[in-house]
């Protein structure tokens, strides 16, 4: 009988939900639930809306014009809440703020040296401890960024692209001096403010001895091992940070793509380059759909008003992920290429499968290697329930056969992006095979 023939001869890859999935990962779970975060880069480049610490470094601004900008940093219109509240809007569950960016510009009291907008800005007061209060008051996790880069310490070598103070070879006296007070200002950190997240950045000028990373990283677990660090602390971090490029084969560990609103990081009034909400979207289903997360930056200008574009996006997005929530937050990566053309995501117990059909796709949805019988196909955020029809599964083999899922009704398209949710009997199996013929 050929049936049984199948059983043994057939090569059939039959995965059980994925394995792991849905265990607790520890100190990283609540990052990996969270999906969506907000990055908000403000420092001084957001009074003129030039490049954020680069502007002087690529010369495309003299040094003291750059810092000059520090005399007209008000904050007058800062109101930590209103951003808070937009940031939860957006269905964000974390975000990260640039505490002191390439320039050496704190926006702490640091008591390591005096370049901080309390000690010299109009705005006379340290900007960074009100927000991280807001974030704690509303529960949204805080992620810190932090530049190890610090060109315009007198100690640190580089400053300018061509052109360096001294080389740590000729001078490790100065270097270890720098050593000291970037690790102390990072221990200022630690201790004022605790955050759940450590967001380094500008790990590429040195190497891990000369950062002394390991010691970084453990005088911040001492304090908290639940502290979670990036990857940018010269590969001593604890999840990986693509920026801008898009990752194309699925990352083998915890990420997070950072991705601007339009193509700057800081306020930059001649950009309006902006991503649309359904690009955003779009991009954020993939990511999640890869297990990723998207940290989506924003650039308030000096004063803290944040552009108008920048809370559109923000708004729109936040219609998206209410509406979608389930599908989102606390899932795990969806299928493996090759079963959907296009994003999904998983339920923990991975016994509901989301689809995500991009509004101009109503054709023909469909799904291959699913061994699961479905019990249902439901649209989210609406009341309508989907027919579908197996296709060429034959009697005697194993091979699943494919899932055709009744086209879409207009009334039930999500703006930008609909999502099916599918109830499966079971846990996920997947037939991965080659097919067969016998
Ligand atoms: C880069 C840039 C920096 C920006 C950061 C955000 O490393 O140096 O300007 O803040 O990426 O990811």
């Amino acid at each position: 009988m050929r049936g049984s023939g199948i059983l043994v001869s057939c090569l059939l890859v039959m995965m059980t939900g994925i394995l792991c999935r849905g265990q607790n990962d520890g100190k990283m779970q609540w990052f990996k639930d969270a999906k969506l975060g907000i990055f908000i880069h403000w420092g001084i480049y957001s009074v003129d809306g030039v490049d954020e610490s680069w502007a002087f470094h690529n010369r495309k601004m003299p040094y003291d014009q750059y810092m000059a900008q520090v005399k007209r940093f008000t904050a007058g219109h800062y109101n930590p809440d209103d951003w808070v509240h937009l940031i939860k809007e957006s269905g964000a569950r974390y975000t990260v703020i640039t505490s002191k960016h390439h320039d050496g510009i704190a926006l702490w009291n640091t008591g390591e040296n005096d370049r901080s907008i309390p000690r010299l800005a109009p705005a006379g007061r340290d900007v960074l401890t009100p927000f991280v209060d807001a974030c704690r008051r509303s529960g949204l996790k805080l992620g810190l960024y932090f530049s190890l880069i610090d060109w315009s310490h007198p100690d640190y070598p580089a400053i300018l692209k061509d052109s360096v103070r001294y080389k740590i070879a000729d001078d490790s006296v100065r270097w270890n001096r720098f050593r000291k007070f970037f690790q102390g200002q990072i221990n200022e950190l630690v201790d004022r403010y605790n955050p759940d997240l450590y967001w380094f950045d500008g790990d590429w000028e040195h190497s891990a001895e000369e950062w002394q990373a390991d010691k970084v990283r453990n005088n911040i677990l001492k304090h908290n091992p639940n502290a979670i660090i990036n990857s940018r602390l010269t590969g001593r971090g604890d999840y990986d940070t693509p920026e801008q490029n898009f990752p194309v084969s699925r990352p083998d560990r915890a990420w997070e793509l950072c991705m601007t609103a339009n193509n700057n990081w800081g306020y930059h009034p001649d950009d309006v380059q902006y991503k649309t909400p359904y690009e955003v979207i779009t991009l954020f289903s993939d990511i999640i759909s890869h297990g990723g997360n998207l940290l989506l930056g924003i650039g308030p200008r000096e004063d803290g008003w944040i552009p108008d574009q920048q809370v559109h996006l923000l708004k729109e997005i936040g219609k998206w992920t209410h509406k979608h929530e389930e599908a989102i937050f606390n899932t795990v990566a969806g299928l493996p290429y090759g079963h959907y053309y296009g994003p999904s995501t998983l339920s923990k117990d991975s016994t509901i499968l989301y689809l995500f059909v991009p509004t101009q796709n109503r054709g023909s949805i469909y799904l291959k290697g699913i061994s699961n019988k479905i019990l249902d196909i439901y649209v989210l955020g609406t009341d309508t329930h989907l027919n579908h029809k197996i296709v060429g599964k034959i009697s005697w083999s194993p091979v699943p056969g494919l899932v055709f899922i009744d086209q879409l009704p207009i009334t039930a398209m999500d703006k930008y992006m609909t999502v099916l949710k599918i109830r499966l009997e079971g846990k996920l199996k997947l037939y991965r095979g080659k097919g067969g013929y016998n």
